[in-house]
């Protein structure tokens, strides 16, 4: 593959064929943010955070997928970039539990981020909520659709890196979700509970089972000889 000339940001960069705009943009420093791009694992553009404007397309194109060529001119960071940007992770927060102060991923959370980059500071569109599910029958995986933005980078992970393809998303539109085949629990499908799925997520909608406090209380428990592994 050969090398292309583009211009990002009015600056002119090298780039080689086959690339796409955002990894151009992050190799030479220009930040774009993303929510369900994951390198090398998701490539589906489904959530639009990467929007950025390239001159002559008639609307906003995600970067993650977009390919470069030569001469192509793009704008990471304009005014309507922004507001798209902004009004995507709107819509989303719109249908979130937004229980930040008890949740797993409160302060390393992706959507926090967003929210606190792209300047969210109101409820835009609050309204009805997916009826949400929550999981926590199986030893070590907790499901909690009511934070889940949709990303499919799970579904990717179970798929991709574990070579199951247990998860995957159901229903359509308002009503969609993402989880095992039928709405089932971890416990009820073929689940190694290898937590991959919980690795790539985004946000507070999978995470590892606690279990501190038992392991505390064993540890202050005088009747008990406690054994640790690592
Ligand atoms: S997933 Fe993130 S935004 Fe959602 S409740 Fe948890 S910390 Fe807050
Ligand atoms: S559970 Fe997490 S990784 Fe899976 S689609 Fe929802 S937010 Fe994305
Ligand atoms: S990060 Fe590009 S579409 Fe989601």
């Amino acid at each position: 593959m050969g090398k292309i000339k583009l211009t990002i940001n009015n600056r002119v960069v090298e780039a080689e064929d086959g690339q796409t705009v955002l990894e151009v943009a992050r190799e030479n420093g220009i930040h774009i943010p993303t929510l369900c791009y994951l390198k090398d694992l998701t490539g589906t553009g489904a959530c639009r955070v990467c929007q950025v404007e390239i001159e002559g397309a008639r609307t906003l194109c995600a970067a993650c997928v977009y390919p470069v060529r030569e001469g192509l001119v793009v704008k990471t960071h304009s005014v309507r970039a922004l507001e798209a940007r902004k009004n995507v992770v709107e819509l989303i927060v719109s249908n979130h539990s937004k229980d930040c102060l008890s949740c797993i991923r409160n302060t390393n959370c992706e959507l926090q981020r967003l929210c606190q980059e792209l300047g969210v500071r109101e409820d835009a569109y609050a309204g009805n909520k997916t009826p949400s599910t929550f999981d926590e029958v199986s030893p070590g995986i907790v499901r909690d659709t009511s934070k889940c933005v949709l990303c499919g980078r799970c579904v990717a992970a179970c798929k991709k890196i574990q070579g199951l393809g247990i998860l995957g998303f159901m229903d359509r539109g308002f009503k969609t979700k993402v989880g095992p085949v039928y709405d089932r629990s971890f416990n009820d499908v073929n689940c190694m509970q290898c937590g991959q799925c919980i690795n790539v997520c985004p946000v507070g909608a999978l995470h590892e089972k606690e279990e501190i406090h038992d392991v505390i209380n064993a540890i202050n428990d005088p009747h008990k000889h406690v054994i640790v592994q690592t």
